[in-house]
């Protein structure tokens, strides 16, 4: 097949975002209110990017309704539940700036709900001592996204949709931008700037059963930011909701919202038997996410499952009116996919992969990665959620380190002279495109669905040795393929050339997984390991990995980041560490 053109347009700005989900847009705003220009570019449309499938709420603690609340406390909860593997300072940043961001979202227009006496009232999520959560109704990621689309708007920030980034343009340690083609007619642009911000999301549609959708999360953000030179970190800490759909097959995964707890959700097994009490009989249904999901998997595998190898989650005990009021995007997915009327009968749910807790290796304060005017924010970031997240705690990451990168990324510009760039660079960013441009012996959606069952079924909720090694093995064969796809662009544009590089990425960030997931003897959080059951000190440690100059992923361990005396003293007394997962196990 012949090659595309090297022709490219260029487009100059000072900051160069990539993802238009919450983190990239209040990133595009921020840079934008100090004044300098911004790019955002995004591969799917602006208005359906990952963030809408945000549904409970995000954290801030105002103690509207449990006025006991403090950031100490939301400090204290994160860092707990998280089993000590969070930077604390991300984690202090984030339970301080929380409740001016919400603020400054609704009255954007996000339009929380409120309290009689006007405050944004504040619900219950799992493993938060208080109520903390902020929401509009299940929809809570939709309705921020959609605040942030119609400021970005007001400030003329402009958002190119189909923009599909294939490399990060890097010389000497330096990025200077991006290399994307549209995914509509295959048009290449070089998006030239002084600073570019990653903020492209994680890499759970990896799995079979997954909470994110077709083309999204597909490791993307993990492979151009290990091509650029940047060190990814705790690759294997990866949250599994416990609660996804069973039914229907094609989309088993989607995610069913921790809000159906916080409301009085209960769980159910096939028995009968409301079973949480077994696993945490303080919190029950609202205990942390990674002790929820494993009793679900256990439920399950042990015999004690629905029909169709799941667990019931019922809410049908609560008023009708008061279903439709909290949880109207459930009611709603539940009549629309299965018409099931959830205020009648129970939902049928299993554990999903959910959120990549591991990422791109950041400073706190800035989230620059290392690589000079590279710059990371939201899920495609590590640090903050340690090895179990809180559930509402995604959305205030993306608006507070958002905003913080967008603030670095601006001052960085605003200190240059000049701006740099390197034609040998964009020359072989296009040549790795025409590199695909090929017929060959593979289409990529079989392989891409091989690659979901290896990961569910070789690094899934319970991991071991074996398991993992033989996960690798059959990663490695299907990396193989990669040299044969058959690529074609034709009058359905060039999804082809998008999926061959989601391919590629996805097989680099699965190996990364399982790779770290090897390394981490033991079980911590989410990450389960049957032939370790038990948390061990020795492994309190962060698994760093790097991409060597043949191509090759080389893990590292590094000691997990000293806490500051005052931070220490806010967790000491209220801790004790928490050994649940050898408990599950053994
Ligand atoms: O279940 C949920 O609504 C998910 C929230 C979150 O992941 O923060």
């Amino acid at each position: 097949m012949q090659s595309q053109t090297k022709k490219h347009k260029t487009q100059i700005s000072n900051v160069l975002v990539i993802g238009s989900g919450g983190a990239g847009l209040r990133a595009a705003i921020e840079a934008k209110l100090s004044g300098v220009e911004v790019t955002v570019i995004g591969k799917r449309k602006k208005e359906d990017v990952h963030t809408v499938l945000a549904a409970g709420g995000i954290n801030a603690s105002f103690g509207n309704v449990d006025s006991q609340d403090s950031w100490k406390q939301h400090f204290a909860d994160t860092m707990i539940e998280g089993y000590h593997l969070s930077e604390p300072r991300m984690v202090e940043l984030m339970s301080k700036e929380a409740p001016m961001l919400v603020n400054e979202i609704d009255s954007w227009g996000a339009n929380f709900a409120k309290l009689p006496n006007g405050a944004i009232d504040q619900r219950y999520f799992g493993a938060h001592t208080y109520r903390r959560t902020c929401y509009s109704g299940d929809y809570t990621g939709r309705s921020i996204l959609k605040a942030l689309i119609k400021k970005a708007q007001e400030l003329e920030i402009p958002i190119y949709d189909s923009q599909y980034v294939t490399e990060l343009l890097v010389q000497d340690n330096l990025c200077f931008g991006a290399m994307a083609f549209d995914i509509n007619n295959g048009q290449r642009t070089v998006f030239l700037a002084d600073s570019t911000i990653l903020a492209a999301g994680g890499h759970t549609r990896i799995w079979r059963k997954s909470s994110s959708r077709r083309n999204e999360n597909a490791g993307d953000a993990f492979y151009l930011a290990l091509k650029a030179g940047c060190t990814l970190k705790d690759m294997e800490l990866v949250q599994f909701h416990p609660t996804g759909m069973v039914v229907p097959e094609e989309i088993a995964g989607t995610l069913v919202t921790e809000a159906v707890r916080g409301e009085g959700g209960r769980l159910l097994n096939g028995l009968g038997e409301r079973y949480m009490g077994k696993y945490d009989a303080e919190r029950l249904e609202l205990s942390t996410r990674d002790r929820v999901a494993m009793a679900n998997y256990l439920e399950i595998s042990e015999g004690r499952g629905s029909n169709n190898g799941g667990v019931f989650l019922d809410i049908s005990h609560k008023p009708k009116a008061f279903i439709i009021e909290k949880l109207p995007r459930m009611y709603r997915q539940f009549l629309d996919l299965l018409m099931l009327d959830i205020s009648k009968d129970p939902m049928e749910v299993a554990p999903t992969a959910h959120y990549s807790m591991g990422g791109v290796a950041v400073e706190p304060d800035s989230h620059s990665t290392g690589i000079e005017g590279l710059f990371a924010a939201g899920e495609c970031t590590a640090g903050l959620h340690g090895a179990n997240r809180l559930g509402g705690n995604s959305l205030a990451e993306i608006l507070i380190f958002g905003k913080r990168a967008g603030h670095h990324a601006t001052e960085r510009s605003l200190s240059l002279d000049i701006q740099f760039r390197s034609t040998e660079v964009i020359q072989k960013a296009h040549e790795k495109i025409d590199g695909f441009l090929k017929d060959g012996e593979h289409v990529v959606r079989p392989l891409q669905r091989e690659l979901r069952n290896i990961m569910w079924d070789y690094c899934g909720v319970v991991r071991d040795e074996k398991k993992l090694d033989e996960g690798l093995r059959l990663i490695k064969q299907l990396k193989s393929k990669v040299h044969q796809l058959d690529v074609r662009p034709d009058s359905e544009g060039f999804e082809d050339l998008m999926l061959a590089f989601d391919l590629e990425a996805a097989i680099m960030s699965a190996e990364a997984t399982v790779l770290g997931a090897k390394e981490r003897k033991e079980s911590r959080g989410s990450h389960q390991r049957s032939d370790f059951v038990h948390q061990s000190e020795e492994q309190r440690v962060n698994y760093l990995i790097q991409l060597s100059d043949r191509g090759e992923l080389l893990v590292n361990q590094e000691s997990i980041p000293q806490m500051s005396k005052e931070l220490k003293h806010i967790i000491d007394g209220t801790d004790e560490i928490r050994d649940f997962s050898g408990m599950l196990l053994e």
